[in-house]
């Protein structure tokens, strides 16, 4: 879908659609008001005939409304005025994008991204507008023999700003959009690739395609060479599997040399079948989602780079498969990770943190400013957030702020877990330096701590997304978090204000008057 950004008033238009917002009950906003003076009151009395009461997410399209030079008028409930917050802009816009690719309008002039939302401004509105578009028309269908037609999609969408002096701003925040939609549905396709084609080999060639597209150093470490650098840990987790292991390490350099990097380190199990602590069946094949953390890593680095962020960023992927076999790891082996403590693998499923541990230790040699690591690394986690927050661990409380508000603007939200000390005591084994698994109470935490062990020397966070990354049941797909999450910090980053909410929250009470 094309987008582009305009500033005018809604009778002036000539499209195959306006789209105007109504709030509840039978309130016009502005936009909607000047079309209702010009076409002498045609669309106040559709509302007053109760057709459209504003409740958030309606839809009314109007054709040849008197005056106006467009085809169509699109009203969409918004709900409450003084309930319309980020959460009601998203559905607004979602039921927005859904009713015009459904009727066979293949373009459109949007002027919800003229509504006050509280502490956004414009940019957000339209970063979002764009991410949310993106949203609602992705579709996953290339492994099916005949892809679902859309009769007449939705081509053109042109986003209205108020003012002529918000163009520039919305020019960059739409360019933002476009990038960060991009990289959510890279990670999405590959989350949604079945195991047999998203493979550690498919993963290393799509970062190689990425490479050569936005010109990143690339570097992909075979089965020798992990063996040479000494990754015992990671490397017991492939034995069971056919398929080569392999570590992906990209590069984009958005600034000087000097600048030390952000490394992001994602959990690339192509498949988990538990291995010789074979799962269950029930639902295994959603394990093809156990490489979403990866997919986020690509996705956000696609993003990084088509925005040309000014900072420096490495993604490290380590991938391979967890199967059972005669040559698979057992429950009962000591084996040895790259920092040279020894894990004694009492679950032969708990293969994330065995995978990750050595690429946590491979990072160093980036000597990176912050290491973020993100894994579907546990269970425990959706038992304690659900499908709703990402679980976030820090060594570094400065980190988890960013990240905390990071994903609080992008709506692809965190929520902070402890690292105690005190969890450290369940990884004891008796028999090498740490067990892989920490027993039944708090698995997720437990799973962070035994990370922990590897990050000392540096600032680093954990994001376990393992209810977050992807949906089960009749909306069986991968969500694309923690894309929006991971850019909005970068870009946050970039603008040199971390720990400021830069990118769309307006921090004073003017500011947010100011947006309205
Ligand atoms: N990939 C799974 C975690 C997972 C579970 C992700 C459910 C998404 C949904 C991970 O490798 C795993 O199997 N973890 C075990 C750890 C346990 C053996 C300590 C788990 O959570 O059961
Ligand atoms: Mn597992
Ligand atoms: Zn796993």
């Amino acid at each position: 879908m094309e987008f582009s950004i305009k500033s005018g008033s809604p009778e002036k238009q000539r499209s195959a659609c306006v789209v105007v917002g109504v709030f509840e009950p039978r309130k016009l906003t502005l936009p909607g008001e000047l079309l209702d003076r010009i076409s002498n009151g045609y669309i106040g009395d559709i509302i007053r005939r109760g057709d459209m009461e504003g409740k958030l997410g309606a839809t009314l399209l109007l054709h040849n409304v008197p005056q106006t030079l467009s085809d169509r008028v699109l009203l969409v409930g918004l709900g409450r005025e003084r309930d319309f917050k980020d959460k009601e802009y998203r559905q607004a816009v979602a039921a927005a994008i859904k009713t015009l690719n459904e009727t066979g309008s293949m373009e459109a002039v949007f002027y919800l991204t003229e509504l006050g939302v509280k502490k956004r401004d414009s940019e957000w509105k339209i970063t979002q507008a764009v991410i949310t578009a993106m949203e609602s028309i992705y579709r996953f269908d290339r492994m099916k023999s005949k892809q679902d037609e859309v009769r007449r999609p939705l081509r053109k969408l042109t986003l209205s700003v108020s003012r002529r002096s918000e163009l520039a701003l919305g020019e960059q925040a739409l360019r933002h959009g476009m990038a960060i939609a991009k990289g959510v549905s890279l990670a999405k396709d590959l989350g949604n690739l079945p195991p047999n084609i998203c493979t550690p080999s498919y993963l290393a060639e799509q970062a190689q395609t990425l490479a050569r597209e936005h010109n990143l150093q690339v570097e992909v470490l075979e089965l020798k060479d992990m063996e040479a650098l000494g990754m015992g840990s990671f490397l017991s987790v492939t034995r069971g599997s056919a398929q080569p292991p392999k570590l992906i390490a990209l590069e984009y350099r958005g600034a000087d040399q000097k600048q030390k990097p952000v490394v992001l380190v994602g959990k690339g199990i192509t498949f988990d079948t538990g291995g010789i602590s074979l799962k269950p069946p029930g639902e295994m094949d959603e394990m093809k989602y156990d490489m979403c953390g990866a997919a986020s890593v690509l996705g956000t680095i696609a993003a990084v780079a088509q925005m040309k962020l000014p900072i420096n960023l490495v993604g490290i992927i380590p991938t391979c498969e967890n199967m059972p076999s005669g040559t698979a790891t057992k429950p009962g082996d000591v084996v040895t990770s790259m920092s040279g403590q020894t894990v004694e693998i009492l679950n032969t499923d708990a293969e994330g943190r065995l995978i990750l541990c050595d690429a946590l230790t491979y990072a160093e040699r980036y000597d990176p400013d912050a290491v973020i690591d993100i894994a579907t690394l546990t269970g425990a986690c959706v038992i304690a957030l659900g499908h709703v927050a990402s679980g976030l661990y820090s060594n570094d409380d400065t980190l988890a702020r960013e990240l905390l508000l990071a994903g609080d603007v992008a709506h692809d939200r965190a929520w902070q877990m402890p690292l105690w000390e005190d969890y450290q005591e369940q990884l004891k084994s008796n028999f090498a330096d740490m067990a892989n698994i920490g027993g039944r109470p708090a698995g997720s935490v437990t799973a962070a701590c035994f990370l922990a062990r590897f990050t000392k020397k540096y600032r680093w966070a954990h994001l376990d997304i393992a209810g977050t990354a992807y949906r089960s049941g009749a909306k069986k797909g991968s969500t694309g978090r923690p894309v929006p999450l991971l850019t909005n910090f970068l870009i946050q980053r970039a603008e040199g204000k971390p720990g400021k909410a830069r990118k769309g929250a307006v921090e004073s009470e003017a500011g947010a008057a100011a947006a309205e």
